[in-house]
């Protein structure tokens, strides 16, 4: 595995792997990595010749008073953990070189990028369009893997990639959890033991929905009142939204359709540390069921 930090450098190998009529397979990461990202490698190692992972804590997609500064950052442990799992090339771009002083190009994807998670984080995702086209332009990968874990995220990128005419294949991936139900993320690491034990609202009130729904409830209101209230027992959790949602358009719904693939989603902060989990109903996304965390 070679580790790339130079952007050129970047684009030349992979315009001779392409030349040679490989294909290249892309997982853009914030680094910290997990079983949540190393389920995206694999997935990429299988479908793709050459597998490209970037680790870049993108500043422009954190809000102010967020987290960019205490982000998890750990280069040698996470190249370490990738050069086992046939990553080809962990490019890791200098700051510099991808914001140089004068940037002033964004890339918004209108409406979507406003509801859910992009109320309480205004800019999130213009900052996340932004960097991904960025490494799309350097990687020009056929295929490119994200998780719906970040389901808001996936559903914006699909749709930048539509819009846009980038030549890539969006493959979306479904969440990885710990035995427990808690979806894996880089955040979790931010947990003490109480808060790890209180997070475990999150999967539960996603479970508790996706039983409503299989007993027959379909109104969305009564679901996420059950939810909320599900949540609002936790003394250390916060909502920040529950909302049921057409999984493409992102729009409340009011009534989940049978037909129609809907999106269970929530933001729940565990005193200072903000979480997000979903589910989906009537999609074929369903959680990694050959995973041994496999729980919904
Ligand atoms: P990051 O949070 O590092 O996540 C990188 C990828 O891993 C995303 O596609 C995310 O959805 C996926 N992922 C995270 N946790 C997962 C889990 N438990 N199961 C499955 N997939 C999971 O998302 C970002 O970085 C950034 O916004 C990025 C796209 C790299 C742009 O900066």
């Amino acid at each position: 595995m070679e580790i790339i930090n130079r952007i050129p450098r970047m684009r030349s190998v992979t315009q001779k792997i392409r030349r040679d009529g490989r294909k290249i397979g892309f997982v853009p990461t914030m680094g910290a990595l997990h079983e949540g990202h190393l389920s995206l490698i694999r997935r990429a190692r299988a479908m793709s010749d050459i597998v490209v992972v970037s680790i870049f804590v993108n500043p422009i997609q954190f809000g102010r008073g967020e987290d960019f500064d205490a982000y998890p950052r750990d280069l040698a442990r996470d190249a370490e953990l990738v050069s086992t799992r046939g990553v080809d090339y962990l490019f890791a771009p200098n700051i510099d070189e991808v914001y140089p002083e004068d940037f002033s190009t964004y890339v918004i994807v209108e409406d979507l990028g406003d509801k859910l998670c992009g109320l309480s984080r205004p800019g999130h995702f213009r900052g996340v369009s932004t960097i991904v086209l960025k490494l799309f332009n350097v990687v020009r990968p056929q295929f490119s893997f994200f998780g719906q874990k970040d389901a808001q995220q996936a559903a914006i990128l699909k749709r930048m990639v539509r819009d846009l005419c980038v030549d890539t294949e969006v493959v979306i991936c479904p969440i990885v959890r710990e035995p427990d139900g808690l979806a894996m993320s880089s955040r979790n690491a931010y947990l003490n033991t109480e808060e790890r034990k209180a997070a475990l609202v999150l999967s539960l009130a996603l479970q508790q929905a996706k039983k409503l729904y299989q007993d027959g409830e379909q109104d969305a209101g009564k679901i996420i009142s059950a939810m909320r209230q599900t949540i609002e027992n936790e003394p250390f959790a916060r909502i920040d939204y529950v909302s049921i949602v057409d999984n493409e358009s992102l729009e409340s719904l009011d009534i989940i359709d049978e037909k129609k693939a809907v999106l269970i989603a929530l933001a729940v902060f565990i005193n200072r540390v903000r979480l997000i989990d979903n589910i989906t109903l009537n999609t074929s996304t369903q959680d990694e069921d050959d995973e041994p965390s496999s729980f919904f």
